[in-house]
Formats: C-alpha cells, structure tokens, sequence
C-alpha cells in the first residue's frame, strides 16, 4: 500500500519550528516535565532512577492501564491497547477494511481518518456539517449503502470544534448497529467538553462493535509522550490490532507510560489547567471576533481547544495564510490542508501565548487590504 502526503503535518512541518506564533495549534499547552512531576503523589517518579529502559508490555503497562480504564464505564483493563495516537488510526483502518469496501467519514477531518482508506482502495463518502457546521444525523443516514461496512467519526471534533448531543450520538450508533456497521470513534478531544453535562459517551463504551481512540496529547497537554490508546469490546478486533502492532511500535517507551500513569492519576487537575487555559483564551478570541465581525465570522464551539471560522476576505485564504507568516510570522492553517472547499481557517486556543500572537495578527489585519 502506498500512502498519500498528509497535508496538515507537511503543513505544520514548515513552520512548527520556524514561526515564532502558532494560531493553530491543536494540543493544549505542553506541561514541563517539572510540573508533571510536582503532581505525582503516589511516589512514581521518587523510583524514576530503577526504571528498566527494557520493552516493555505490548498492550501497554498493566497499572496505565487501570487508569485508563477509569475513564469509561464499560470496558475492562483487557479492553484497552495503548499506542501512539497516529499509530491507533493506521492500525485500525488497516485490520478493518479491505479494498473496495464502502466507508463514511466525518468531514473535513484529520487526514488520516479517511485518507489510509482511499488508500487501501475503499470508497469514501463524507458527511460533511451543515453552513453552521453542526453535523446532521439525517445527512449521515443518506449515506449509508447496504455494503458501508465503516464509520469514522470525531466529536469533538477536527478542525470546526462541532459536538454531537449524546441524544444525536446514540441515534449515530443505533443506525450502524441497525446496518451492521462498525464504528471507528476518534475521541482524542474527549474531557475538553467547556460544560460537562455535554459530555459524551465514549462509544466504545456504547456499542461492541466499534473501535475508540483517546490519548495524552490534546486534553492532557502531552503529545511528546506519543502515548494513547485504542479501546474495544470486540476480542476479536483486539486480536487483531495487537497482532498488526507487532509490525509498528510493538510496545511503548517505558518512561513514557509512567509519566502517563502520573497524568492519568492527576487527571482532574491536568484537565483543569487545560480548560482554565482554553476559557480565557476564548474571551479573547470573543472580542477579536466582535471587532472583526464583518470578515471573521467566529461561533464559539462547545468542547475542545479549535475552531474553523470562515473568512469573508478578498483573494484565497490561502494566500492570506502565507502573508501572514511570511510578514509577521503568526501561522494559520487555511481550509486547503483539509481538502475543504469553503474559505476557513483553523485556530488554536490551547496555547497559553494565545492573547500575544493574537495581538500579533491583529497588526497584520489592521494593515491588511484584503480585510473589509
Ligand atoms: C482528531 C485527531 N486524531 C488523532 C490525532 C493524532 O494524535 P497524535 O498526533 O498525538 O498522534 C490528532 C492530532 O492532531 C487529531 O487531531
């Protein structure tokens, strides 16, 4: 199989390290190691020095693995593969589909969600949101074919910020349980719901016939650990992953899951300082918006560190994005990485320097003649 260039990352690959202000960043600022270890209370990093820097568990450290489990409400510890996030997709799409089965993907989305399966040589239809970018259940059940043997979904999801209602998500899992369908769920923006009670279900946690993904990076602001995790009820879907890891990473980076079972122990403080983070930068992004109104046209989303507000400017969004690095240094992710047709831009708002490099495009808008 050959794979096609993700755009987003060859994307980020030019400027991640080279502009000095990110707007689009996905994850929430990154934790030092220094303020992860101040958390650990129950003595973990005091027995750092004796760790065995050996392999390590394929399905992942047992005692991880308990945590992990504490975030759902069905599963059990056998339930549950750690692995790199990225890694989770791959491996998946890879053990459930086959050349010329029918999938339907959440979209625009992260690349990889939909793009493994063209490769793979499936058929994909996107169920794409409506002008609001709220994602309509009814447009999803038009799509469905008789031989659709997967769904991809992502809520919260990548890039618009859109949620489901857990009313909307089980009427989501009810129509590929009637049809047969399994569910692959990327939940990597799960915990990040600004009100809990919009807080939804993990799907695996709903239906035995799906696959969910979560992780470190994004909620928990620690994406250089490259640690996450697939959970399934389904053995035999878990058979099957494990056996396809034995061919990627076989197992994690011991130092890694330790300072994950950390994270996970400490969860509701990490995931605080993540939303305290996102809701003051969101009052920011209020206010830009309110004065930006005629051409930047923000909703604030329910969940999650993104949005994808549409521009009303002259010329491409595109070219606007390279102005902007190229003069000021502040990158934006226009819609073209996603493959998406309508003038949107992405923006981060898990950054603590949001209101600095905020200011910084508030500059170049001001001068800018393409801005009405
Ligand atoms: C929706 C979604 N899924 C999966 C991933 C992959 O996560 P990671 O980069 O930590 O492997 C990302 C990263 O941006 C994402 O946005």
């Amino acid at each position: 199989m050959k794979i096609s260039p993700f755009k987003l990352e060859r994307y980020f690959d030019k400027y991640e390290f080279s502009a000095p202000y990110l707007l689009s960043s996905s994850d929430c600022e990154p934790l030092t190691l220094e303020e992860l270890l101040s958390l650990d209370t129950s003595g973990i990093s005091a027995g750092f020095g004796k760790t065995k820097l050996g392999y390590t568990e394929s399905k992942g450290n047992p005692e991880l693995r308990e945590e992990i489990c504490k975030l759902y409400t069905n599963l059990t510890p056998d339930d549950i593969l750690t692995l790199v996030p990225e890694e989770g997709i791959f491996i998946s799409m890879n053990i459930l589909l086959e050349k010329g089965d029918h999938v339907v993907t959440t979209f625009p989305g992260y690349q990889s969600l939909y793009q493994v399966a063209v490769d793979i040589g499936c058929e994909v239809s996107k169920w794409e949101p409506d002008e609001n970018l709220n994602f309509q259940v009814g447009d999803l059940q038009q799509l469905i074919r008789p031989n659709t043997k997967l769904l991809v979904i992502n809520f919260p999801h990548n890039p618009t910020g859109s949620m489901l209602t857990e009313k909307e998500l089980t009427q989501v899992v009810e129509l590929a349980r009637k049809n047969n369908i399994t569910i692959f769920s990327d939940e990597m923006y799960r915990f990040m719901e600004y009100d809990e009670g919009n807080r939804l279900s993990s799907v695996s946690d709903l239906y035995e016939n799906s696959i969910s993904l979560f992780g470190l990076s994004k909620t928990f602001g620690l994406p250089g650990l490259r640690l996450g995790w697939l959970t399934t009820r389904n053995q035999e879907f878990m058979q099957r992953l494990i056996t396809f890891k034995d061919y990627t990473t076989i197992c994690n980076n011991a130092l890694s899951e330790k300072l994950g079972i950390i994270a996970l122990q400490q969860k509701e403080a990490v995931i605080a300082r993540s939303l305290s983070i996102i809701q003051t930068n969101l009052a920011e992004i209020e206010s830009f918006a309110k004065q930006n109104s005629s051409w930047f046209k923000w909703r604030t989303p329910k969940a999650g560190s993104i949005a994808f507000p549409k521009l009303d400017i002259q010329g491409s969004v595109m070219d606007f994005c390279q102005d902007l690095v190229n003069k000021k240094g502040v990158m934006l992710l226009p819609h073209n990485v996603y493959d998406f047709s309508r003038p949107h831009v992405r923006i981060g708002f898990g950054r603590k320097n949001l209101p600095e490099v905020l200011d910084v495009f508030n500059s170049y808008v001001k001068d800018s003649a393409v801005v009405a």
